[in-house]
């Protein structure tokens, strides 16, 4: 028995999203009206859930990639005004903000999405990010950040259950703190570690972790949600793996890949280069493949006509993935182009999906 994938989207809150290329469809000012209309589209089609990334620098060039954010906390508590039933997750930058702040801002959203709210740990990779502010914590912490997540989370869990907390560590100084009020239900937890330490982190507490990388073949993933669920089976638990994926949907195979490489010609070279350099990567001697992987920035993609991609999500729910998270080209319509076009074509759908259409 399949089980039918959770649906989500990766919401447009940083400009240009997860393809970085000057081509039409322009890169699009992740506004709250964009923001909101896809909010809104998927819970009408019957998403499980939407997801905003944390991002406080981009990578400049022509287009200005990630330079422009909206913050994933006070963006998904507007998205919980604007919906009713689809959960919610915001991201958090563990440097930059105390647990017992982000414990609070919890408890809010809690609140206002009546119980749809959960956190995605992010533990931070790019250093200027946070080193523009004063808040990286030296080049150390890189090497221990996965023991600062273990520590941040394991007080934000006492915050959200226990009456008082008391915490000393190299981190943190927590003396009889009380944090009120607490949420109505288990907070659920996303983690996107890639590294091996960050894969057992997310197998040993998290209830989602993002498959990733630059592997997009359905074998590829099949073989990393084993390494995750191997990770964590060591702790005797099962963790959902979800898949963070760029659609590039049209009425043809040939269409879809005209416009993939369309979008590797048109690529933002001087903002992939910032991103190689932060990342410590080196494309110098970049192939096709190299630059498929840079401007679709080593998020896995599918391209293809409507029932190709339907074939594809098909496949990812055939190899135990949980879940799959949205990344379009445009915002402006692609959603709504999926909803009508590929989902109805997918075998593996929930039985209590509504009607895939636009009413
Ligand atoms: C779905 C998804 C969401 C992510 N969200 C963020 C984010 O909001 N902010 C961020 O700085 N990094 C984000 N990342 C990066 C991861 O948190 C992580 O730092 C990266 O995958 C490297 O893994 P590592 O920390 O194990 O080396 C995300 C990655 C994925 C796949």
């Amino acid at each position: 028995m399949v089980r039918p994938l959770d649906l989500g989207i990766f919401l447009p809150n940083a400009k240009g999203g997860a393809i970085m290329a000057t081509g039409s469809p322009p890169q699009y000012f992740p506004t709250w009206e964009l923001n909101k209309k896809n909010a809104v589209i998927a819970e009408k089609a019957g998403f499980e859930f939407l997801l905003s990334m944390v991002k406080w620098r981009g990578f400049g060039g022509e287009t200005n990639h990630w330079d422009y954010s909206l913050e994933s906390f006070t963006l998904m508590a507007a998205c919980a005004a604007v919906t009713s039933r689809i959960q919610l997750y915001a991201s958090v930058a563990i440097p930059t903000i105390h647990p017992g702040v982000i414990a609070k801002m919890t408890s809010t959203i809690d609140d206002v999405s009546n119980g749809r709210f959960g956190v995605n740990i992010v533990s931070g990779w790019n250093k200027l990010e946070y080193s523009q502010m004063g808040l990286w914590r030296g080049d150390a912490y890189f090497e221990k950040r996965y023991e600062y997540a273990t520590e941040y989370l394991d007080i934000l869990r006492r915050l959200w259950r226990d009456e008082r907390v008391n915490h000393k560590s190299e981190f943190f100084d927590f003396e009889d703190c009380k944090s009120y009020p607490k949420p109505s239900r288990e907070i659920p937890i996303i983690c996107a570690g890639q590294s091996d330490r960050g894969i057992s982190f997310t197998g040993q507490y998290a209830d989602f972790g993002f498959l990733g990388g630059q592997d997009d073949s359905l074998e590829d993933l099949g073989r990393l949600n084993k390494k995750l669920q191997r990770a964590a089976g060591q702790f005797g638990r099962n963790v959902g793996a979800y898949v963070l994926l760029t659609v590039i949907a049209e009425e043809t195979d040939e269409a879809a890949f005209r416009k993939r490489d369309f979008f590797i010609e048109t690529s933002d070279r001087p903002a992939m280069s910032e991103w190689a350099r932060v990342a410590g990567m080196d494309f110098s001697r970049a192939t096709y493949q190299d630059l498929a992987v840079q401007t679709f920035m080593a998020i896995p993609y599918v391209a293809g006509s409507y029932a190709t991609v339907a074939q594809y999500l098909d496949g990812l729910a055939e190899n135990g993935i949980a879940g799959v998270c949205f990344i379009f080209p445009d915002y402006q319509s692609d959603l709504q182009r999926l909803v009508d076009n590929v989902l109805p074509l997918m075998k593996h759908r929930r039985a209590d999906a509504p009607a895939l259409v636009d009413a």
